[in-house]
């Protein structure tokens, strides 16, 4: 196939990637959207495979052992597995782009000085995100300490490490040809794969998502900069595209949370145990009964659910919905209020009441329901905590204040379900929990939503 002709494919594979990234903004288009970009990859794939002097046997075999490994991994995950499962993709992503450009040095050592700065570009930032992505899928799923890793002179030993990777790299590009220059191109992978390990290590377990999607976005990078090496146009937009989309998504969460990402990288939260249980805001608690919840559910006009990750440790999206389908047959209506960094992974919310089949048109986003708060009468906060605490917006000391969260607060009466008066994830006593408008409905979420599934049928 010609080069011109195999560009023409790859313009409409981009046009599709960019068609289905849009689609993936919205739970109603987003299976579409992955089928569209899929599509897309699979035509980029096919005529790549077109081009002259390929080594068939091995593109096959490997493609083979991965399609396998792939299928059996997508089909065992668990959804709660997710995020490890992105993590090792991202990782995958990241060394395949380092030994792209390495295999692309080794056969062709007369590189220009552009060719040899994105070669160490796709070596250097695929090493970092091989071995960041390992850490951070070994802490999701538990296999290292959760812990935020922080020692003294932590932030020194980083820096002087990324000089060291610059410094080799000037001298890698202007003799890539050189003994010396193969030395130097050993020098950044070595460093770039203990940079990925040293750079995670120091960040909690809980902020991992947050570094999974800046993960993902460095294995476009990487990607990107190996299409230059190798000159293929449809790496370089794919790549390109996946970076940006990476940063903008981590841009989102650490906006949501009302965090730098710098903050993120380098506070080390999560090290210490942030303020105790009882600190903070205190006062009297108005426990309610199953009985009492179901007398205030069965009398409202309008439920808005604010799940959080609660409902992903109780597993209770699918009894969610049914008393959401109950409290429908008995003329309510229902809305399901996300808050973006509920739980504790991107769209963590959507993919569990995805997985119930909570009808989309019944999920609000937080800047839709905040403005009509008011109009509803009954709040059910499902295990979470953080995002609807009052004090983001009153509390100028506490540690989440300026995070936008979901105001149940000006709803008629909230009705919290969770274990006990512990904190979530920042750690810190909630006022929400005092406000005169609030019932605390204690016990695990998934077991008090089925006593309140069983009072409506009792009741019937
Ligand atoms: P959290 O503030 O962590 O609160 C979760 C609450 O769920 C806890 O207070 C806990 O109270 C309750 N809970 C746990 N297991 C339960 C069960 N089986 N039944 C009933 N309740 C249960 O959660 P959130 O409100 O969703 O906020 C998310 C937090 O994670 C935010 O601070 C956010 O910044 C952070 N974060 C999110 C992300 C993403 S991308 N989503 C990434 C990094 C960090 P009890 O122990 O008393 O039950």
């Amino acid at each position: 196939m010609s080069l011109v002709n195999i560009n023409f494919v790859y313009v409409i594979s981009a046009a599709l990637f960019i068609f289905g990234l849009k689609m993936l903004s919205s739970p109603a288009t987003a299976r579409r959207g992955n089928l569209l970009s899929a599509l897309g990859m699979l035509l980029a794939i096919v005529v790549t495979l077109l081009a002259s002097g390929l080594s068939y046997g091995w593109i096959f075999l490997g493609m083979a052992i991965g399609t396998g490994i792939g299928l059996f991994a997508a089909l065992k995950v668990e959804m709660t597995e997710m995020p490890e499962m992105v993590a090792l993709f991202n990782g995958f992503g990241g060394i395949s782009s380092l030994l792209l450009a390495w295999g692309e040095y080794h056969q062709k050592p007369e590189m220009s000085v552009f060719i040899a700065i994105v070669a160490f570009l796709s070596a250097f930032i695929g090493g970092v995100t091989f071995t960041g992505s390992m850490v951070a899928f070994g802490k999701l799923s538990g296999k290292i300490s959760q812990k935020a890793v922080v020692f003294k002179g932590q932030h020194l030993i980083n820096a002087a490490i990324l000089i060291v990777a610059v410094g080799a790299a000037a001298l890698f590009s202007l003799n890539p040809a050189s003994g010396w220059g193969y030395i130097f191109f050993m020098l950044i992978v070595l460093v770039a794969l203990g940079f990925g390990v040293t750079s995670t290590l120091p960040i909690g377990g809980a902020d991992m998502p947050v570094v999974i999607s800046l993960l993902n976005s460095y294995s476009g990078l990487a990607a990107c900069a190996a299409g230059f090496v190798i000159s293929n146009n449809i790496l370089i937009v794919a790549g390109a595209l996946v970076g940006a989309s990476g940063m903008i998504l981590t841009n989102i969460m650490c906006k949501a949370m009302n965090r730098s990402l710098a903050n993120v990288l380098f506070s080390g939260f999560g090290s210490t145990v942030q303020a105790e249980g009882g600190d903070g805001p205190q006062g009297e608690i108005r426990p309610a009964t199953a009985e009492d919840v179901y007398y205030i559910l069965e009398a409202a006009d309008s439920v808005a659910f604010v799940p959080g990750y609660g409902l992903a440790v109780a597993q209770a999206q699918h009894v969610t919905r049914e008393l959401g389908d109950l409290l429908e047959a008995n003329g309510t209506e229902v809305l399901y209020a996300i808050h973006p960094v509920a739980g504790r992974m991107p769209g963590h919310m959507n993919v569990l009441l995805a997985e119930a089949n909570v009808p989309y048109d019944q999920l609000v986003e937080m800047d839709e329901i905040n403005p009509r708060m008011d109009s509803v009468d009954v709040c059910v906060v499902i295990g979470a905590n953080d995002v609807v605490n009052p004090a983001a917006i009153d509390d100028e000391s506490s540690p989440i204040y300026g995070m936008p969260i979901i105001e149940t607060f000006n709803a008629k009466t909230v009705i919290v379900l969770k274990r006990s008066m512990n904190p979530g994830f920042a750690g810190i006593q909630n006022a929400l929990f005092f406000r005169p408008n609030t019932r605390m409905y204690f016990g695990d979420a998934k077991a008090s939503i089925q006593a309140l599934v069983a009072e409506f049928k009792g009741g019937d």
